[in-house]
């Protein structure tokens, strides 16, 4: 089989890795790619978002299946353009990538069909949402409806703050058309679990749990970034939250897309936060997460072009999707000064150390060769990931492997995975 990944982070690397074990598979293509991928796939210079080129790609090269990593392109409807040319492609068709495109259509959904959330208004109009903020209770969350970057979720601790809020989100237009609409919901404390899962249209298989970590500094302080490390399984989805999640969120969100004529195929990522009152749905994806990806997939047994096969073919229950039992954390190294200002285009050394140890991945995230050598060409850089017998270890190995390699201004977090600790 020929497939095409399109992408281009630690994300599609994880993907690519994980694909070319397939026995099924003798050649893979990425576009766009990064210097890591390059390593099992021909990377071409293609845009993710340039769906008429991305379709003649896979017609001229006759591909027998692409798989889409990134969220912009599935709600735009990269899917629907691959089917009308008749082509295979693994992810949700437009009318159904909406569960992450749009949060009030998700915030919406759940309501209707009783799937636990935070309480929550929509509004499409700053004066609205300016005079709701007058009676509301503090903290409070606003997010802007569309996508942006994992970026338009503001937590405001007073009206000050949440009216500038609504200032930058629907007037300024801080996140651009994103900020059209807003939700408006109330704050929640617990544990994140990060839960993805593969879905055919009606049956719903979960993957292991992980757990990401926003911020850019130790000790959860800083900016929010796109996730500067995790770790799986997470100790604290235990077997009850498993049952209580399968009951009222999984199945439920599966059915109630079906129930809307927007039949699911692809992966729905649950963010969900565990509160006192039991796990409650933070946001859905529609897509494989990032960095939780870089610690799934190592641990995946199953071959997961057989499962994206089923996916699309409607047979998942007739998959067993399995999980190795041990733990994996994945370090992010990044760029000094992410997610604000940063150089790049430093060479990085120590790369091949990796090839020399099992259970050791360098999942590349902003890289490109330049005269040869692989250089820095990102804010998030690489994503060291380790395997251990259990997290301890795990966390131990990624933290050793992060020194092996080493760029000018490299920079990580040094308390990834320490929640563990707690348990
Ligand atoms: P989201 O993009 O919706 O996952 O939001 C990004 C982050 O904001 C989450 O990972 C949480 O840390 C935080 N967050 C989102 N919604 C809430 C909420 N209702 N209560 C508390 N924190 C939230
Ligand atoms: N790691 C969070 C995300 O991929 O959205």
């Amino acid at each position: 089989m020929k497939v095409l990944i399109v992408g281009s982070g630690g994300r599609e690397h994880a993907i690519a890795w994980k694909v070319a074990q397939s026995p099924k598979v003798d050649k893979i293509y990425c576009a766009p790619g990064n210097a890591g991928i390059e390593e099992y796939a021909e990377c071409v210079p293609i845009g993710a978002m340039e769906f008429d080129r991305l379709v003649a790609f896979a017609k001229e090269n006759a591909i027998d299946l692409t798989v889409i990593g990134m969220d912009d392109p599935l709600v735009g409807g990269v899917v629907d353009a691959f089917e009308e040319a008749g082509l295979r492609v693994f992810g949700p068709r437009k009318n159904a990538a909406i569960l992450e495109g749009s949060k009030a259509f998700s915030k919406d959904l759940m309501k209707k069909y009783n799937i636990p959330t935070a309480a929550y208004e929509n509004f499409d109009d700053a004066d609205a949402a300016l005079a709701y903020l007058e009676t509301a209770k503090f903290p409070i969350v606003l997010k802007a409806d569309g996508l942006a970057l994992g970026k338009g979720v503001l937590i405001c601790n007073t009206l000050e703050e949440a009216k500038e809020g609504v200032q930058s989100i629907m007037l300024d237009k801080q996140f651009g058309t994103a900020g059209n609409r807003m939700v408006i919901e109330e704050f929640m404390t617990g544990r994140e679990v990060s839960v993805l899962s593969f879905v055919d249209g009606n049956t719903i298989k979960t993957m292991t749990s992980a757990q990401d970590h926003k911020r850019a500094k130790d000790g959860d302080q800083g900016l929010n970034t796109g996730g500067m490390g995790t770790f799986s399984p997470s100790p604290f989805y235990t077997e009850e939250v498993d049952e209580f999640c399968k009951k009222y969120i999984y199945q439920p969100t599966v059915d109630a897309m079906k129930a809307e004529g927007r039949e699911f195929k692809g992966i729905i990522f649950f963010g969900l936060m565990l509160t006192a009152d039991g796990p409650r749905v933070l946001e859905y994806n529609a897509r494989f997460g990032d960095p939780e990806t870089q610690v799934v997939l190592p641990r995946m047994k199953s071959d997961v072009v057989e499962v994206f096969e089923a996916c699309i073919d409607g047979t998942l229950d007739q998959v067993d999707l399995e999980f190795e039992d041990n733990a994996a954390v994945c370090v992010v190294l990044a760029s000094d000064g992410y997610p604000l200002k940063y150089d790049k285009g430093f060479p990085i050394q120590g790369l091949e150390e990796f090839d020399k140890h099992e259970g050791y991945y360098c999942f590349h995230a902003g890289t490109k060769f330049a005269d040869g050598k692989i250089v820095t060409n990102g804010g998030r850089v690489l994503g060291v990931t380790a395997k251990g017998k259990d997290l301890k270890e795990a966390r131990a190995n990624a933290y050793a492997a992060t020194e092996w390699v080493s760029f000018e201004n490299k920079y990580k977090r040094n308390d990834i995975g320490k929640a563990i600790d707690e348990v």
